[in-house]
């Protein structure tokens, strides 16, 4: 399959055709991660929705699958979960993959959704859907009442299933001995004055991370929240705090909002269910619900970010996410362009000499940003469009208003600003630059920022790191060309 399309990305899943969405479903199993995600056979603007079906070995390059659920006669199939039934508390059989989904139907008045079941016993290769669907019926008090995340709590004997939903700006939680009877238990959110309530409360995750250099651990709830984020529209964020396995409380300050990604186009992310090794693996939609539609691609229409390992860190702040994209070495052309050290000038610039190349991991170390101006880098496409990324005080600034394409939806065409506060001064940089996106991971990865970019021809990008009224450190800079991952 060619996938040379302008814009394609060549390392971040995208399908071969047509509109996605929400990762969905992402569950280990067998040595595959599989990736199922909200899909609009027939068009590349959001519709009817189905699951479409991905798998993987190692993260980076994915095999297409036949798509996984259809609509049936309870509705479209909107976002979820699965797991492995290990222990087949539902009945469906040994090791069943079941997936979690909402059905939603709408009507000229009004919408409604419920929950319900499908299982797989061939690796997620065919699906049959639960005969008593939905198993969580609409409440009509709720009209969004949706994206249930499925998890097992406590011990394999004494624990029960666990599901997170999202309804309105509250997160419900219910309890299951079997997946299949649920029992309400606990709720988080609007009401009790926490986070960012600006816009509708989607696609919930909830799970546990050791905090770094401690012995505790604390639970992680991420919500998309759908208006209101950092840099428009729809944004990703995460509360930290306790879960007893029927409710979540918070221990951030209430009105303030952590954000997982302080970038334009990180949504609705989703972490692995059992993962063999216990690592916390998520990835999200690679897009923004305020020009999602509008996106200048070709006969598809969305990607996923690359996927990222979670962790948490104490800071002065108080405990944090923190983010670092998988190994992606195998994608790694030949050896990268290192240079230990080199100081720029107040106002000077530096061109590394690196190979030309157009997909490139570039990490860095910046010393001494200087007082006004601050410092960073400029990429640049052969065919003019610049992408600039500046460190200036506590914040670092992402310009794509020169990007390329920019016009295809007004809000498009920004600036966008997330916190750093390096400590010791030195803050790391860490970029991916895909066809037509750009992911910036700073500060040790506590700090996210994934954009989407669209340089109208394409081409090579150069990159240019820049002093402002002070002069600046690179250290340890390494600029590694990264070659296409095989998507199938
Ligand atoms: C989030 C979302 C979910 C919903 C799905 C529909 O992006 O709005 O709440 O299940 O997309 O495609």
């Amino acid at each position: 399959m060619s996938r040379t399309e302008l814009y394609r990305p060549q390392f971040h899943f995208s399908p071969a055709a047509h509109w996605i969405n929400d990762p969905n479903g992402l569950v280990y199993y067998a040595g595959e991660y599989h990736l199922f995600y909200q899909y609009h056979p027939e068009s590349t603007v959001w519709g009817p929705m189905h699951w479409g079906h991905a798998v993987s070995r190692d993260l980076l390059q994915w095999e297409e699958l036949p798509i996984a659920l259809y609509p049936d006669e309870h509705g479209t199939i909107f976002s979820g979960s699965a797991v492995i039934d290990w222990h087949n508390s539902a009945g469906f059989g040994p090791e069943a993959m079941v997936a979690i989904f909402t059905h939603h139907t709408r009507t000229s008045e009004t919408q409604t959704q419920s929950q319900s079941l499908a299982y797989s016993l061939d690796k997620g290769r065919t699906w049959t859907k639960y005969a008593g669907n939905p198993v969580l019926p609409p409440t009509n008090r709720m009209r969004d009442f949706r994206d249930p995340k499925v998890f097992w709590y406590g011990p394999a004997e004494s624990g029960h299933w666990v599901m997170c939903l999202a309804a309105g700006q509250l997160i419900l939680f219910y309890k299951s001995p079997n997946l299949i009877d649920w029992e309400a238990c606990g709720g988080f959110g609007f009401g009790f004055g926490h986070g960012s309530v600006e816009g509708v409360w989607e696609t919930p995750d909830l799970f546990r991370l050791p905090v770094e250099g401690s012995d505790e651990s604390r639970w992680v709830l991420f919500v998309g929240v759908n208006r209101g984020a950092p840099a428009g529209d729809s944004g990703q964020q995460y509360f930290v705090g306790h879960f007893n396995g029927e409710t979540f409380t918070s221990e951030n300050p209430k009105p303030v909002a952590l954000w997982a990604d302080y970038g334009a186009d990180s949504y609705a992310a989703q972490s692995w269910s059992d993962v063999a090794d216990g690592r916390r693996l998520a990835i999200a939609w690679m897009n923004n619900w305020g020009y999602a539609k509008q996106i200048p691609t070709g006969v598809w229409r969305g990607a996923m970010t690359l996927p990222r390992q979670l962790s948490l860190a104490a800071t002065a702040e108080g405990i944090r996410l923190r983010q670092a994209v998988v190994d992606t070495s195998p994608l790694s052309a030949g050896q990268p362009f290192r240079v230990g050290s080199v100081t720029i000038p107040a106002g000077g610039v530096y061109t590394p000499e690196a190979e030309s190349g157009s997909l490139w991991k570039i990490q860095a170390e910046m010393v001494g940003q200087g007082d006004g101006d601050g410092c960073g880098l400029r990429l640049r496409w052969t065919d003019g469009s610049t992408v600039t990324v500046t460190w200036r005080r506590g914040a670092l600034l992402v310009d794509r208003r020169l990007s390329g394409v920019v016009d295809f939806n007004p809000d498009f065409a920004a600036l966008h600003s997330g916190p750093v506060s390096p400590a010791d001064g030195r803050l790391s940089l860490q970029l991916f630059v895909d066809t037509s996106s750009l992911e910036i991971l700073a500060q040790g990865g506590l700090l996210s920022m994934t954009e989407q970019l669209f340089p109208s021809a394409g081409g090579t990008v150069q990159v240019t790191f820049f002093a402002g009224d002070g002069p600046v450190t690179l250290a340890d800079l390494s600029i590694q060309r990264l070659v296409p991952a095989r998507f199938a």
